[in-house]
């Protein structure tokens, strides 16, 4: 499959005789995919029964005819208004008791089964009428599910969940497990029927019942996706795949599961206020890579800025490119920006877009031409590549559902926190996949395993790490891993509990930090004083445990302590980190570790703000500044981007400047591994 570059394109807000003037722009400009249909609910189905998808096909026929792909969106994270009108109890509801109003989109209630049904019939009609259509490639579900409900509705289909989730041996529904999970005696939350259990509406819930509400809603969500899913399965050509569009991050369901049943990842990327960070960028590519364990799409992006941020800044010129090209880098197979051409009314007026108003490009519409041109330069060198990573960060939304809920410092930011071991990887150009606690890692080539937290542990995660180690991985576990058992509550023992043996470590006590906590640092001699914040763990190492750093004089507890440790285990190792170290101290750290797992980066020495990364045999380099930058290669490599230049060792960045360097004797010049011994 090519890179494919595109756009989102909504043909339903121009007359038809408009749409190949579109098509011969987006041509011109070099875009290969448009994606089209998610939102167009009203125009698909005017009048409830009575479907329009003429003007559907005859629009991807138009786009196939002019050599561009299309992925077809179902519109259901927009509703239209006679179905809210009359079904308003396909309207979710807030934690306050509200409905949603009609008027802005995501509306819907993602437990509503009548809701679902209309969602399954819209999509099987569009399956139906566009399936075989030449030129469609691909689905997309809805667009960013994001809402949660509390309606009636979601309270029966939580109580019937719970029951499928908490069984005595012969597999029947207990309540009595489900009460002792959450220690329901406990404020007498003890419940005696199912239909008492509550949707947790308000503050300060039983920690159980708030995670299983989350994964409830996971599970709607999939529920509801599925019942698109296979209406889409069943009509359209089986080379075609499924998708649904993500936000990085965002943790409003756990995205691993409802990947499952997907056949593409996707997120949409967008920066709001302010520039390119390429490894808070990587971070979010690494997590959507890891949903699926390979490439994925950029589905939407900016063209320029956005409108919903505080300070809708452009990017700089240039900016947009390099962005594009930091996610292809990290294994992005596509690029779509958000929006062709913005609606003349509508909530998103200001949204960059690659039009005007006025149906004639606007000046980024240039800078997506230069992409074009990149990708018809060097897209077939990437055909096929992918990413390989010698590290893993692991991640986990049942952490950080458990986490945000009991933070105990308010800063305790779990994402910031997972964020903070992600970027001194990132920032080396080391490959890094995030994946999900539950993956399997034993065999996948990683040298280093990063648990930042692995807060929740149960026997299975416990059980594949321990593997990984034995087998001679180096696994780093932070502060707050084995903290919590599968149910969100304290583990009989004492913390990292399942993980004590491997990390030959116990946590004496845990202090949220009022200020900082000094830290002295030793690491095979060289010594380093720097501090912790907001979180601080009193270790006590087994007999067999390394000290690694120890907290200096502060609160009178923690003084003279262990902070962070190392223990051989099997031919592998593990670090307990205890603390949340300042940045210089966490670098200097997560650097050493690096070291003796033998870690290596796609290329060393690279030059402040430059960052290299690798699919299959081809190099991208990407300048995420405005000064200019040199890279000297340990080899001579040939910018494909530049064909006209000679091989050289050394290649020039100009401000977000990009190189897609080869050389087929790369390889004779790496470094090879270092051990751990070094
Ligand atoms: C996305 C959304 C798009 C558009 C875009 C604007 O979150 O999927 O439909 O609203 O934001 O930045």
């Amino acid at each position: 499959m090519p890179i494919h570059l595109g756009a989102a394109w909504y043909p339903e807000h121009w007359p038809e005789e408009r749409w190949q003037v579109d098509l011969d722009l987006m041509r011109a400009a070099g875009l290969t995919v448009v994606r089209i249909g998610e939102f167009a609910w009203a125009d698909l189905e005017p009048v409830e029964g009575q479907f329009d998808l003429g003007w559907l096909v005859r629009a991807t026929e138009m786009a196939h005819a002019s050599g561009l792909s299309v992925v077809v969106g179902t519109p259901t994270a927009a509703p239209p208004a006679w179905l809210t009108a009359a079904y308003p109890e396909v309207l979710a509801i807030d934690g306050s008791g509200a409905r949603a109003q009609h008027g802005k989109r995501c509306h819907f209630d993602v437990t509503s089964p009548l809701y679902r049904a209309f969602c399954a019939r819209v999509a099987e009609r569009m399956a139906l009428a566009l399936g075989h259509a030449p030129g469609v490639i691909g689905w997309q579900i809805d667009n960013e599910y994001n809402r949660l409900t509390y309606s009636p509705q979601a309270a029966t289909a939580f109580r019937l969940w719970l029951q499928e989730q908490f069984v005595d041996e012969q597999g029947r529904p207990s309540l009595a497990r489900l009460n002792r999970a959450w220690s329901t005696s406990y404020w007498s939350e003890r419940y005696t029927d199912w239909a008492q259990i509550p949707l947790p509406a308000e503050d300060n819930h039983n920690p159980g019942l708030v995670l299983s509400f989350r994964r409830f809603m996971t599970h709607a969500y999939r529920e509801y996706q599925r019942a698109q899913v296979q209406a889409i399965r069943a009509h359209a050509d089986p080379s075609h795949w499924i998708t649904s569009n993500f936000m990085g991050f965002f943790d409003g369901f756990d995205h691993y599961p409802i990947c499952e049943d997907l056949d593409l990842a996707c997120w949409d990327h967008y920066i709001g206020t302010g520039n390119l960070d390429l490894d808070r960028a990587a971070a979010s590519h690494d997590l959507t890579r890891g949903f699926k364990r390979r490439n994925f799409w950029v589905m939407e992006t900016q063209p320029g800025c956005v409108n919903w941020a505080p300070i809708n800044n452009v990017l700089n010129r240039g900016e947009a490119r390099a962005m594009a090209w930091n996610g292809i880098g990290h294994g992005a197979d596509a690029v779509l920006y958000w929006q062709w051409r913005p609606a003349p009314g509508g909530q998103e007026q200001y949204h960059g877009s690659l039009l005007g108003p006025d149906g004639r490009p606007r000046p980024f519409y240039r800078e997506v031409g230069e992409l074009a041109a990149d990708l018809q330069l060097v897209g077939p060198l990437l055909d096929g590549t992918t990413v390989s990573a010698p590290v893993a960060v692991l991640h986990s939304y049942d952490d950080r559902w458990a986490i945000d809920h009991q933070r105990h410092h308010r800063g305790f930011d779990p994402l910031a926190h997972l964020l903070h071991y992600h970027r001194p990887i990132a920032r080396r150009s080391i490959a890094t996949d995030i994946v999900s606690t539950r993956a399997d890692l034993v065999g996948r080539g990683y040298r280093l395993v990063v648990g930042a937290p692995i807060h929740i542990v149960d026997e299975s995660i416990a059980a594949e790490l321990a593997a990984y180690v034995r087998e001679g991985g180096h696994l780093v576990l932070s502060a707050r891993s084995g903290f919590k058992d599968y149910n969100n509550a304290l583990p009989p023992q004492r913390q990292p509990a399942l993980l004590q043996d491997l990390a030959g470590v116990q946590v004496e006590e845990y202090y949220a930090v009022l200020d900082t906590v000094k830290v002295d640092l030793s690491l095979g001699g060289a010594t380093a004083t720097g501090e912790a914040h907001t979180w601080a763990e009193w270790l006590v190492p087994g007999r067999a445990t390394q000290v690694l750093a120890r907290y200096g004089s502060g609160n009178g507890w923690l003084d003279g302590q262990p902070a962070v440790t190392m223990h051989q285990a099997g031919r592998g190792r593990v670090y307990y980190v205890g603390a949340w170290l300042a940045d210089d101290l966490q670098d200097r750290l997560l650097a050493w570790i690096i070291a003796q797992a033998g870690v290596e980066p796609v290329l060393d020495k690279l030059p402040v703000g430059v960052r290299a990364s690798r699919r299959g045999d081809v190099h991208i380099l990407l300048n995420g500044g405005r000064e200019a930058a040199t890279v000297t290669l340990p080899w001579p490599g040939k910018d494909a981007l530049r064909p006209d230049r000679a091989a050289s060792d050394q290649i020039d960045l100009g401000p977000y400047g990009v190189a897609v360097v080869t050389n087929d004797q790369a390889d004779q010049y790496q470094t090879g591994q270092r051990t751990s011994d070094e």
